[in-house]
């Protein structure tokens, strides 16, 4: 074997390599049939979940909100709205001025909720709610007044008492929607203890309150989107499509719960062997397959499992699995989003690296550390792009447009805008950032009610 031998010899050693690497990394890039294909089932969960026939086995819930409109300008008042996550609450007074003065002031207090409350009963929670409002209305001269209140709650999947937090979202969003079919002991705490403040008292998602901050800005803003720890979208439907809710009339706006989509297997197919690592060792196996392919939660998750079964094919950190590597959670969504970003220079990459305790990094494990998480993190803005085709096609085949321009309102945006131009082409779609939409919207969503009740009344 001469010198040129040896030489070739290496070289198809490196494409070998290199081919094996591209191997496992194809499993997580979606061809656009593919991703027409999940739009496409997406859309029949869609219309499944408003069914009142197939609303049960549906994977995607499609949760009436009772949110009728977005703002149109005319709200007027003063609102308290309630933020309620992890181990804090905010309350804040919210003063929605129209006409030529149209605002909206806020001011606000974080009160923080003790860890033997927190382990206590939902009685015990929801008191202490009660008197942490009473405290803040005296903090700002206004003791014993009665507002409307909005009530948002958003809790952090990575609580530890996770599931209590989960059932208690859960059984709220049924709740708000379901009102009448569903009874919650807890619920009636809730409404007992708040019952001497509310005057139309709402319960919201993230995303309506996200939907309802860009409206208040953008009037064509009638989707909204979350993609953040969890994610999930709501979209202003027809009523008639509605099944779940009697009357035909105007419109009412629809949690998805669109994180649940593939529960029913309807992702199978597109899921790889780290997707099912990550769901089988998640606090839900078989929940929410939709959401832990695209949220912060679990991306990181993704890269990391990708890793070692790099690192144990040989393929990176010259084959030495670290215990730091096989740690559940090292890789938080921080750290994929700066190395995923395209600014970012290899040896910020191998500093992120060796701060996340992955020593003895080359160059070449910069490049595909970086290389995994940019295709995690496609695969993920397209995931959730189409199925937003999904959404915003829905609302212009509502209206039976052939061009829709819409505006999406986002807590973050992750770039789904060529997905969607490919997905959706007859939608142009917009995207506006939200302020505070859990705190602003839940007032304005509380403001809207107001107003549509007024209306109602004139
Ligand atoms: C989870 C919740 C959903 C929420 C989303 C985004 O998917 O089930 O209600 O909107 O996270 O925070």
């Amino acid at each position: 074997c001469d010198r040129s031998g040896i030489t070739k010899l290496l070289r198809s050693c490196v494409s070998l390599l290199e081919w094996m690497r591209q191997c496992v990394l194809d499993t997580l890039r979606l061809s656009r049939e593919q991703l027409l294909e999940v739009k496409r089932r997406f859309s029949e969960e869609m219309t499944r979940g408003l069914s009142k026939q197939t609303h049960k086995q549906a994977s995607i819930k499609m949760l009436p909100t009772y949110v009728r409109s977005t703002p149109d300008g005319s709200e007027h008042g003063d609102f308290l709205a309630l933020d309620l996550g992890g181990s804090s609450f905010r309350v804040l007074l919210v003063r929605v001025r129209s006409g030529t003065k149209r605002s909206v002031d806020m001011q606000q207090k974080i009160y923080s909720i003790p860890q033997e409350i927190m382990q206590g009963t939902g009685e015990e929670l929801f008191n202490h709610i009660v008197d942490c409002i009473a405290d803040f209305l005296e903090y700002m001269g206004m003791k014993g007044a009665s507002l409307p209140l909005g009530f948002t709650f958003s809790f952090p999947c990575d609580q530890t008492k996770l599931d209590e937090y989960r059932i208690l979202l859960y059984n709220l969003t049924i709740y708000q929607t379901m009102i009448y079919i569903f009874c919650f002991p807890v619920l009636t705490v809730l409404d007992d203890a708040l019952k001497q403040y509310e005057d139309s008292q709402t319960l919201v998602n993230d995303t309506v309150g996200t939907m309802m901050t860009c409206g208040y800005e953008d009037p064509k803003c009638e989707v909204g989107l979350i993609v953040g720890t969890g994610t999930n979208a709501c979209y202003m439907e027809e009523m008639h499509n509605i099944e779940l809710v009697e009357g035909d009339n105007g419109r009412m706006c629809v949690n998805v719960e669109w994180g649940a989509f593939g529960e029913n297997g309807e992702l199978e197919e597109f899921c790889t062997e780290f997707d099912h690592l990550v769901d089988a060792c998640s606090n839900y196996p078989g929940k929410q397959r939709y959401e832990k392919m695209i949220s912060g939660m679990y991306l990181g998750e993704i890269v990391r499992n990708v890793l070692l079964d790099f690192t144990a094919k040989g393929l990176l950190f010259r084959g030495k699995v670290s215990e730091r590597l096989k740690t559940r959670g090292i890789f938080e969504t921080k750290f994929l989003s700066q190395i995923e970003s395209d600014r970012l220079a290899m040896r910020q990459v191998r500093s992120i690296l060796q701060h996340l305790g992955l020593t003895g990094s080359t160059c070449d494990d910069s490049v595909l550390v970086k290389e995994v998480c940019s295709v995690v993190a496609r695969r993920a803005a397209q995931l959730s792009g189409a199925g937003l085709a999904a959404v915003v096609d829905k609302i212009r085949q509502n209206r039976n447009l052939n061009q829709l321009s819409i505006t999406v309102g986002v807590d973050v945006h992750k770039n789904q805008t060529k997905t969607l131009r490919d997905l959706a082409p007859q939608c142009e779609v917009t995207f506006l950032k939200s302020e505070d939409g859990s705190g602003k919207g839940a007032a304005l969503i509380t403001a809207v009610a107001c107003r549509v009740k007024n209306e109602g009344q004139q």
